[in-house]
């Protein structure tokens, strides 16, 4: 099948290169961003993923995939259009629903000339109502045209995380259709017939609905954690034997039960805000939600508190941190707890020497005032203690070697590292 994907971000370019190869489909990536549809028009991936530059770079040469800054062409010339642009958070928690708008418009655009049928399908997340409110309404405007009859329309929300997002994509647990008719999700579940995976067809709004309860889910699955591992700290209990054994149950699973510094990203601390404003403007309280984030709120800082055990005083301190993407695998620094963390030590009047493989430019944009070191020998040296706060593979390397460097032998870790180091060098925020 021909398939355009609007937005080539996390989401937008795992799928097109995921649907060109597996799929087999061509697909025709579009983006405002003249830069990046140049580099991907090159074979070049214009954001950091496993396998995902690889892949790319065949889907182009093999003439399945290729970009364009105009969306109202690529429409045309496809059958199926995917809406995947980002829906940012705003002051409030609420989401940003511009790029979806601007992107229904052009689309509306490029389905006015057109004869055959065309399906669009909403990937970005969104919450419930929104792609029978807002999108349908302005693509029928711009095209002149009527949903379920002239032009089909789908919800089909994306799973897959950062990091591990072609794997995720090409490896679903599940695809949920959401369809405004029968026509609409039978091409869709057509158009993903190479995946041997359970389909459910749903109502748009349940689709919608049930990314942001998985999302919270997820999120509400690590706050619960990270609470009991605040008990365990106290009681001397490691959190993760306690993880084994509940999640061993199968009703409960072990997943998501990694107890840390708190979750970051692009997509739990926003979808958890904006399923509970959603929820508010429905005048229902969400409990369990405000919850959910409140914890992690707190959880985040937890490292700077302990770390005060060591030192009530950290001012003129250095203190290296270790990690500052939000999770490993990826640049992204995105509500990542090692901005809080560092706030919270300048603050404290600690200096700081920060290392991460992959996110210090991403860093210098939040934190520009602080020391970034090109390798964790470098951070260590000297500092009065260390934070981990990203569980990158390279730090199971810090040595006792690397201990004798620093002016005092203390690493408190934000994640579980598997390292070896002796048991009165390492604590852990919520293990002894
Ligand atoms: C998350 C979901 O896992 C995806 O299913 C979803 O598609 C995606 O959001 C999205 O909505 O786009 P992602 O944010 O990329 O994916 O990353 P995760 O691997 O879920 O990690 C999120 C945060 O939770 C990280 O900071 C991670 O360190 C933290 N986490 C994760 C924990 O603290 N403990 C865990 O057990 C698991």
């Amino acid at each position: 099948m021909d398939i355009s994907i609007v937005g080539t971000g996390y989401v937008g370019l795992p799928a097109g290169a995921g649907l060109a190869s597996k799929g087999n489909h061509n697909v025709t990536c579009v983006d405002i961003d003249e830069e990046k549809v140049e580099k991907i028009n090159n074979g070049e991936c214009p954001i950091y993923e496993e396998d995902l530059p690889e892949l790319l770079e065949k889907m182009v040469e093999d003439g399945k995939l290729s970009a364009t800054t105009n969306t109202s062409d690529a429409v045309h010339n496809s059958e199926i259009t995917f809406l995947a642009v980002g829906t940012p958070m705003q002051e409030d928690g609420s989401i940003n629903l511009d790029y979806i708008k601007q992107a229904a418009e052009d689309i509306g655009e490029g389905l006015r000339d057109k004869e055959e049928y065309h399906v669009v399908v909403v990937k970005s997340t969104v919450v419930p109502g929104t792609t029978e409110n807002e999108v349908i309404p302005r693509i029928e405007e711009k095209s002149g045209k009527k949903a379920g009859e002239d032009f089909g329309v789908c919800m089909n929300p994306e799973f897959l995380r950062e990091g591990t997002a072609l794997n995720d994509f090409l490896n679903p647990d599940r695809i949920v259709i959401g369809e405004l008719d029968e026509k609409s999700g039978s091409k869709i579940e057509e158009m993903y017939s190479a995946f041997d995976v359970p389909k459910i067809r749903t109502s748009l709004q349940a689709a919608e609905l049930i990314k942001y309860a998985s999302n919270s889910l997820l999120a509400t699955k690590i706050s619960f954690i990270n609470e009991i591992g605040n008990l365990c700290k106290e009681l001397n209990i490691d959190v993760y034997e306690v993880a084994d054994g509940v999640g061993l149950d199968h009703r409960i699973n072990r997943d998501f039960l990694d107890s840390g510094a708190g979750f970051g990203g692009s997509c739990f601390p926003k979808d958890v805000r904006a399923l509970a404003s959603f929820m508010e403007e429905k005048n229902l309280d969400p409990k369990i939600l405000n919850d959910t984030i409140q914890v992690n709120e707190e959880q985040k800082t937890k490292l700077v508190e302990q770390l005060q055990d060591h030192y009530p005083d950290l001012s003129g301190k250095t203190i290296a941190v270790l990690g500052l993407a939000f999770k490993p695998g990826t640049d992204d620094i995105r509500q990542s707890p090692a901005i809080d963390i560092i706030s919270e030590l300048k603050y404290l009047g600690a200096e700081v020497k920060a290392y991460d493989p992959k996110a210090i430019e991403n860093m210098k944009q939040k934190h520009p005032e602080i020391q970034y070191t090109s390798n964790y020998e470098e951070a260590l040296k000297d500092a009065d203690a260390a934070l981990i706060v990203t569980d990158w593979k390279e730090f199971n390397q810090i040595s006792r070697e690397d201990l004798q460097e620093m002016n005092k032998a203390l690493i408190l870790e934000g994640r579980r590292m598997e390292y070896k180091i002796d048991k009165e060098n390492r604590k852990g925020v919520t293990w002894p």
